[in-house]
């Protein structure tokens, strides 16, 4: 403290130097970040084939919650650009599309018990995603619909795994 008194230029002229250093360290690197390459594909591949929906309803609330990570077909924003946002986002989309996708149905169809129970329990769509995209926010009736949909999809769908 004393020091401080009696040399406040000095200290606070530190002070700063350390702050712009600090500044600058973190500036370069989120500029180095972004030359990782993991996330910035983007890749949309070719829908090969989508269930055999029973209503555009059905559709349009499974794009509206789910598609953006479990589908070809996901919108990618601009600030999935940004590392390290795309990491997280190509990290969801790559877990997304392993576990169900919607676009490549004749390749691997999910159990609708699976989806049903993933749309109940409120994991799916993800809590964290849901505040950022509030059109995936499916109110309960909406939930209800989605799942009557589901259930409907792919009672009389012939590509729907057992
Ligand atoms: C923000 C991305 C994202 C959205 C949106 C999303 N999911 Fe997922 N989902 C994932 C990821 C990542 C996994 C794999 C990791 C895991 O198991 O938690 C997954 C796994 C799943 C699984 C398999 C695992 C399980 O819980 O049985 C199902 C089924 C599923 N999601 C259904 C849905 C449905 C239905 C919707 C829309 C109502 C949806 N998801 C929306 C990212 C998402």
């Amino acid at each position: 403290m004393s020091t401080r008194r009696q040399l406040p230029f000095g200290l606070s002229k530190l002070r700063r130097i350390h702050f712009i250093r600090l500044g600058v360290a973190l500036i370069v690197l989120v500029i180095a970040i972004q030359f990782i390459p993991f996330g910035h594909a983007h890749s949309n591949p070719p829908v090969t084939q989508e269930p055999n929906w029973n209503s555009p309803q059905t559709r349009e609330l499974a794009v509206a919650a789910c598609y953006d990570c479990h589908s070809n077909q996901t919108n990618w924003r601009w600030y999935t650009n940004i590392a390290p946002i795309s990491w997280l986002t190509q990290a969801d989309v790559n877990g997304g599309r392993n576990n169900l996708n919607f676009s490549e149905w004749d390749q691997h169809p999910e159990r609708t018990q699976r989806i049903v129970r993933a749309i109940q329990d409120g994991s799916m769509p993800p809590a964290w995603y849901t505040p950022m995209h509030p059109s995936a926010r499916l109110s309960s009736s909406q939930q209800q619909a989605l799942i009557k949909g589901l259930e409907a999809t792919f009672g009389a769908s012939t590509s729907s795994a057992p």
